[in-house]
């Protein structure tokens, strides 16, 4: 066998962002709600991308706000420089209350209880949340004239979350018109009215009001999460997960592979074992079923993906130290995170939420605007 210089790879799986694409991204978003502001949702990490260098890319690209979902969250962007202003989705409690004034974010109300813990702190101001349907966070209609009283000058914003603009057409129009009557039954003055995920922004023109508030978009995936191809969208997914082929052995006949031998081998075959497991996010559900890119070939899982390793069907043109796609483009084929993400029964926002920042480095491509 030819001999090779043992590869160097950053970890043994690393995630290689193109910062080109969250740019790309908000400028084909901003296309379709052209009269709108747009806030880019941030939180966990920028769904796994990292947060502080996607933050900069968005902001570069014309968006004119961020949002998060824990003060941390905020407070890792202010601590790294950024001045746009940015929203916190969730309810606090009082550390949280206490790090958001220190970090000057906006938060939100939740409820009049919430609006008026809020209000007790001086550097404060607020988005206040309506319930429209989701019926997992906001003030209902009946409370929300008095949450509102309470936020008095403090409300800055005034905001709705839909529960379907990915399936429900119906459902989706039923909530914007209960987000329009809670509008038109109060006086919120000049607040920022918004409403519209990545989904409704796409979609639901209707919905677009002062500003849209894209997360799953600007990443170039598709808010369907498990299916659809995001160039049918305009959008450019921004994340390739990669390892490489760390071992590779000829298996007997007979023989199985990895825990449960749940797969044999019915003739000799040549696998490849690759450093990445479910402690780095690629998910156990993709045992047995899953492909990756090899060689610029979709190569099938044998076996259980574990914790830290899993073994892949290969030729004997595969070689240690060939890069192994996850997800994303090699040579002219694409593993899309949508289909990732079906084969593992979920859907792409778990796919790159769930990387690991712990095992698996990321590196930054077209940091700077070409
Ligand atoms: C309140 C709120 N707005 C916007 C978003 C962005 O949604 P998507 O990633 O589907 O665009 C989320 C994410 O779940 C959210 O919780």
């Amino acid at each position: 066998m030819k001999s090779h210089a043992y590869p160097n790879f950053p970890s043994r799986t690393w995630a290689e962002v193109d910062l080109g694409a969250i740019r790309h991204n908000v400028r084909a978003l901003k296309r379709r709600a052209p009269t709108s502001r747009l806030m880019a949702v941030v939180k966990a990490d920028a769904y796994g991308h990292g947060a502080v260098p996607v933050s900069r890319a968005a902001l570069d690209a014309g968006a004119d706000s961020l949002a998060v979902v824990t003060a941390e969250e905020g407070a890792e962007l202010r601590e790294a420089g950024i001045e746009a202003p940015i929203l916190v989705f969730t309810d606090l409690l009082p550390d949280g209350l206490a790090l958001a004034e220190r970090s000057r974010l906006t938060v939100t109300a939740h409820s009049p209880e919430s609006a008026k813990r809020i209000v007790a702190r001086p550097g404060l101001r607020a988005h206040l949340k309506l319930n429209t349907g989701m019926n997992r966070w906001g003030v209902d209609s009946e409370d929300a004239g008095e949450a509102r009283k309470i936020l008095g000058e403090r409300l800055t914003g005034v905001y709705t979350h839909f529960a379907s603009a990915d399936s429900d057409e119906e459902a989706t129009r039923r909530q914007i018109e209960v987000f329009e009557a809670i509008l038109s039954a109060h006086d919120f003055g000049d607040a920022l009215v918004h409403a519209a995920n990545s989904a409704a922004a796409l979609w639901h023109p209707s919905s677009h009001h002062d500003c849209v508030r894209p997360g799953i978009a600007l990443y170039g995936m598709h808010p369907r999460g498990d299916g659809g191809d995001p160039a049918d969208e305009g959008l450019r997914p921004a994340l390739t997960l990669k390892s490489y082929v760390a071992n590779v052995r000829v298996v007997a006949p007979g023989d199985g592979v990895s825990y449960g031998l749940t797969w044999r081998a019915e003739e000799p075959t040549r696998t490849a074992t690759v450093p990445v497991g479910y402690a780095e996010g690629y998910r156990r559900a993709l045992s047995g079923g899953a492909s990756a890119l090899i060689g610029g070939e979709r190569r099938p899982i044998l076996g259980r993906v574990t914790m830290d390793a899993c073994v892949f069907g290969v030729d004997a043109e595969v070689r240690v130290g060939d890069e192994v796609v996850l997800v994303g483009g090699q040579g002219g084929e694409v593993l899309l995170a949508e289909e990732v993400a079906r084969r593992a029964g979920t859907i792409n926002y778990e796919i790159t939420t769930g990387i690991n920042p712990r095992r698996v480095e990321r590196s930054y491509r077209n940091v700077q605007r070409s």
